[in-house]
């Protein structure tokens, strides 16, 4: 039989969680040593699927997170305290309780005023402002960008910034992509020390609840193995990293290829690996545009131009972004170009995302839109962009 003051304790659980005033959860100290799980730590969390108990199960090394619907959270929690966890304390707007489990029959409950009396922030935006957030993401410490007490570091404020500003592109995307499915194959194209790639796994696997596998493709062996062996330290199960070239990494079948900054013609050859592998949904953000700069030559008042060199390599970078955009476009995928983040945070910030819209045509691109793409190309002198070269080469 349980204990009426824990069976209490369960059911003031119970109504917060039901009636959404829950604004967290912890049961700690544990009874047994049946497993290697130390504390589990819950919040309230709105999902695609509507509010769920977010469960954060911490280990001694790492952290697993698993989203749960409010019954079986609450089932989860009674089982736990029954058998497992010895103390809990809830914190909710009508109070704050903690209950503690000394045996079957002495059971000690502590009732307090709320610490807060705000309602749990549950709308999307909210999520969406720590989607990443940086207190208990222990690869955000592990990769240097917050400090062991979970605050951003004053040097990586930019790049904490840049991670939740492209989690929020990717979060907005994929509202316009159905993957019907929970596993979700992804490559990084040129993961370097792998920032994002992380951030993108946590994502994928928290809010978007999938069972994501992820792959980050580094030239850098060394960036390679410390990305590996932080991830078995998180217990990201479904992340990888491997030492290999972009142009020729095995790659079976996409769901979505990313290539962040990956430099020149690198993001070419990332986009051609997309659209080869069948990727629903590409993301690329260029970096430098070298290729393309060579070239411009226009024939005609454009010329002037190209007369100056920080117009030139302007010019250049637009060029070879929109000629890319136009290429998608003829591959079947819906296209955008936009700016990915404030420049005075970066000047690498355009981002060209590609949602998969039609299957090829079978001569592999459209005619209207190759029409568009060599009108452009004779306009500026232009006699081969790489990510075409790719292309055509792969129809012959
Ligand atoms: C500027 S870093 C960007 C890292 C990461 N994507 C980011 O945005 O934080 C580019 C990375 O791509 C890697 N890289 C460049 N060319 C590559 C190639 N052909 N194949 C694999 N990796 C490449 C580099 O070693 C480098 O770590």
């Amino acid at each position: 039989m349980v204990h009426h003051q824990l069976e209490e304790f369960l059911n003031y659980t119970t109504s917060c969680a039901r009636n959404k005033t829950m604004q967290s959860l912890k049961l700690y100290d544990k009874r047994h040593n049946n497993d290697d799980v130390k504390k589990l730590l819950i919040k309230p969390v709105m999902l695609k699927g509507g509010y769920h108990l977010s469960f954060v199960f911490r280990h001694e090394t790492k952290d697993i997170t698993k989203n749960y619907t409010v019954d079986e959270g609450l089932s989860y929690i009674a089982h736990a305290l029954e058998d497992d966890f010895s103390q809990a304390e809830i914190a909710a707007t009508a109070g704050d309780w903690h209950v503690i489990i000394q045996s079957a029959k002495k059971v000690k409950l502590k009732k307090r005023q709320p610490a807060s009396a705000a309602k749990p922030g549950l709308t999307h935006d909210k999520i969406k402002e720590r989607m990443i957030a940086a207190k208990g993401n222990r690869y955000l410490h592990a990769l240097g960008v917050t400090t062991q007490e979970g605050l951003v570091k004053k040097d990586m404020q930019d790049k904490y910034r840049q991670i939740n500003k492209y989690i929020e592109i990717i979060d907005g995307i994929l509202k316009d992509v159905s993957f019907e499915k929970k596993e979700i194959k992804v490559a990084d194209m040129g993961a370097g020390k792998g920032y994002l790639t992380f951030a993108l796994y946590d994502y994928l696997s928290r809010v978007q609840d999938a069972c994501p596998q992820v792959v980050g493709v580094e030239l850098r062996p060394e960036l390679v193995d410390d990305g590996n062996a932080l991830a078995r330290r998180t217990g990201f199960d479904g992340l990888s990293f491997v030492a290999a070239k972009i142009e020729d990494v095995p790659l079976s079948d996409l769901d979505m290829l990313i290539a962040l900054h990956a430099c020149d013609t690198a993001t070419d050859d990332a986009l051609f690996r997309g659209i080869q592998a069948g990727a629903k949904v590409l993301v690329a953000a260029p970096c430098c545009h070298k290729q393309i700069r060579a070239q411009v030559n226009p024939d005609n008042a454009l010329c002037e131009i190209t007369q100056h060199g920080i117009m030139k390599e302007r010019q250049a970078e637009m060029l070879t972004d929109t000629m890319r955009a136009i290429l998608l476009t003829a591959c079947g995928y819906k296209t955008r170009v936009f700016e990915f983040i404030a420049t005075e945070h970066t000047p690498k910030n355009v981002l060209i995302v590609g949602i998969k819209k039609a299957v090829k045509n079978k001569d592999g691109m459209d005619k209207e839109t190759m029409q568009q793409f060599d009108a452009l190309k004779k306009m500026f002198g232009i006699k081969e962009h790489y990510l075409e070269t790719l292309l055509l080469k792969e129809k012959q």
